[in-house]
């Protein structure tokens, strides 16, 4: 394993370049995340962090700039071809399962992310089944009495919590959450946020997790990053994070992004 799971050096990306409608995404980004580390990222709207997240999984290709994960160079590579080292979710609920599958078979075709179609079989393992069934319970959510169950028909929360499942499940190099918990109702939020705590530190998952959650931000994660006009305006980890208030937060926030938090989504 590299030193430093990925590392991103000098990234620009702006869309639309040349035209009235040139935005700049990313400026002359540089972040290096070391293995296992979590790494929450905070900004206003607009600020480059779904961005961020979409150059590291290939998504979008910056003008400039390279992107290396667990040491190589992936910057060419198509977002198909990161996808068995990296795992996302999205803020919407649906858009991380299928919905017509089951349970069972959502999980099964997130174990066999990445490996060539002529390993796939219709239909569940017995084995498998059971270690899903294993998994299921972990989360705590009643689903594991449910892997027959058409996706469908769950509620977003165990949705959320089943997509970040598949997404841990071949343990990938880089785990990426984009406001996964920003669209469930407060109390299944936090037991997402519960449940993403325990797979990342269970399997020592290199994270990147966008929250709009300030409490959020701080109470997880090893190392805070905040993001303004395509820029890590600041950095944080360790004593410095732990010291760390919503207060202080804001803010730096609003001496950065020369707004009042009120008229952003940023929340408390
Ligand atoms: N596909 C796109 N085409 C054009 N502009 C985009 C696109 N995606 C994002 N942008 C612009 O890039 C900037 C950064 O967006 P984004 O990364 O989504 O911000 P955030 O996730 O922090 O809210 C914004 O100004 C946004 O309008
Ligand atoms: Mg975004």
């Amino acid at each position: 394993m590299a030193e430093k799971m990925l590392e991103l050096k000098g990234v620009t990306l702006v869309f639309q370049p040349g035209t009235v409608n040139e935005k700049l995404a990313l400026f002359e980004l540089f972040l290096d995340v070391a293995p296992g580390e979590w790494v929450t990222v905070i900004g206003g709207n607009g600020a480059g962090k779904t961005t961020l997240l979409n150059v590291v999984s290939g998504v979008c290709l910056p003008q400039s700039g390279r992107v290396l994960l667990d040491g190589e160079d992936v910057t060419a590579k198509k977002e198909y071809q990161r996808a068995k080292d990296i795992g996302r979710v999205f803020q919407d609920p649906l858009m991380g399962t299928a919905p017509n599958m089951t349970v069972e078979e959502n999980l099964a075709m997130a174990k066999i992310r990445g490996e060539k179609r002529s390993s796939f079989r219709t239909g569940v393992k017995r084995a498998d089944s059971a270690a899903f069934e294993e998994a299921l319970a972990g989360l705590g959510l009643g689903l594991e009495t449910r892997k027959k169950t058409a996706v469908g028909a769950l509620s977003g929360g165990q949705r959320q919590a089943l997509t970040l499942l598949m997404a841990a499940l071949k343990r990938p190099k880089l785990l990426l959450l984009d406001e996964h918990t920003a669209a469930l109702d407060p109390r299944t939020a936090e037991k997402v946020m519960e449940e993403t705590e325990s797979i990342v530190r269970k399997h020592q998952l290199t994270t990147l997790m966008i929250t709009h959650n300030m409490r959020d931000a701080l109470r997880y994660g090893d190392r805070l990053i905040m993001m303004e006009r395509g820029r890590i305006a600041l950095d944080i980890s360790g004593e410095e994070k732990r010291q760390m208030t919503v207060e202080k937060l804001l803010a730096r926030f609003e001496q950065e992004s020369g707004s009042r938090v009120v008229n952003d989504k940023l929340v408390l």
